[in-house]
């Protein structure tokens, strides 16, 4: 029977984990959203794979672009976990298990935990396949990780702070490797219509620049488990009324398709530039 307990069931499956994929440890986890699947084979050869159903408290994704899989690699001496199949709270799940594939992480060791989405971009100047740094969050989505079920004391208090949610030392790591890419207030929401003109006027007045349907609750997981973030959106569109053209799901994968393998180098060159 599977734990109920969120904490408990993330420590199970990285039991699983470490049996399935032989590897007792990954330090760098990285999240893979939509049309970033394709920017996995510039990682390199996987020193295992294994499908996210075979963990415990992982269902199979319902999106398309989301399939559920788990490569690890190892890169410039880390050992690196790449988790594609993301769930979202729209598909009718909870926050909690939102949040089971980065607590999974995390059991398994991981310190670094890099997310990746894909964005509408407030931002008139910036065309589909613009990749962006993440350097704060509005979590919009009405739910937090943390309500319910109190966590274990090894996870620290569940009043956790989020100054510096997204680490500027990571930040700075990928500039290291690409000096050109801006930053930008991420807007998390539950999706999955995409938001009418109004909301995105909304959204900027907030201080958005990228708006999504992900990552503000992992976050906010990984944070509490003491992990420094990074997070990086992939513009695929132009957000609703920022561009005259109408918006659809066929165009964020094709926008993160394209970008993929150029994506791959830069989470390769990345991890590499991590000390
Ligand atoms: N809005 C919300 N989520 C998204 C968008 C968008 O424009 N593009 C990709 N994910």
């Amino acid at each position: 029977m599977p734990a109920t307990d969120p904490y408990a069931l993330a420590h199970d499956a990285a039991a699983q984990l470490a049996s399935l994929t032989g590897r007792d440890r990954h330090d760098v986890a990285i999240i893979l959203g939509s049309g970033w699947a394709a920017a996995v084979p510039e990682l390199g050869d996987p020193v295992a794979q294994i499908s996210t159903t075979e963990l415990d408290g992982f269902s199979a994704p319902t999106v398309a672009g989301h399939a559920g899989t788990m490569s690890s690699f190892d890169i410039a001496g880390h050992s690196v976990l790449a988790i594609m199949g993301r769930v979202h709270m729209y598909e009718g799940r909870s926050e909690h298990d939102v949040v089971h594939p980065v607590r999974t992480a995390i059991a398994a060791g991981a310190t670094t935990v890099i997310l990746t989405n894909a964005a509408g971009g407030l931002d008139p100047t910036w065309s589909p396949g613009q990749a962006v740094l993440i350097s704060d969050h509005l979590n919009l989505t009405n739910a937090s990780p943390l309500s319910g079920i109190a966590p274990p004391a090894s996870a620290g208090p569940r009043f956790v702070d989020l100054t510096d949610l997204y680490a500027a030392r990571l930040r700075e790591v990928v500039r290291s490797v690409e000096p050109s890419l801006p930053e930008g207030i991420y807007a998390g929401l539950r999706g999955p219509h995409y938001e009418t003109p109004a909301e995105i006027m909304m959204l900027r007045q907030m201080g958005a620049s990228l708006v999504g349907m992900s990552t503000v609750l992992e976050a906010i997981a990984a944070r509490h488990l003491g992990a420094e973030i990074l997070g990086l959106s992939l513009v695929t569109n132009l957000a609703a009324g920022v561009a005259p053209a109408p918006l659809n799901h066929e165009e964020v994968l094709e926008a993160g398709a394209a970008a993929a393998p150029r994506l791959g180098r830069l989470l390769h060159a990345t991890i590499t530039a991590l000390p």
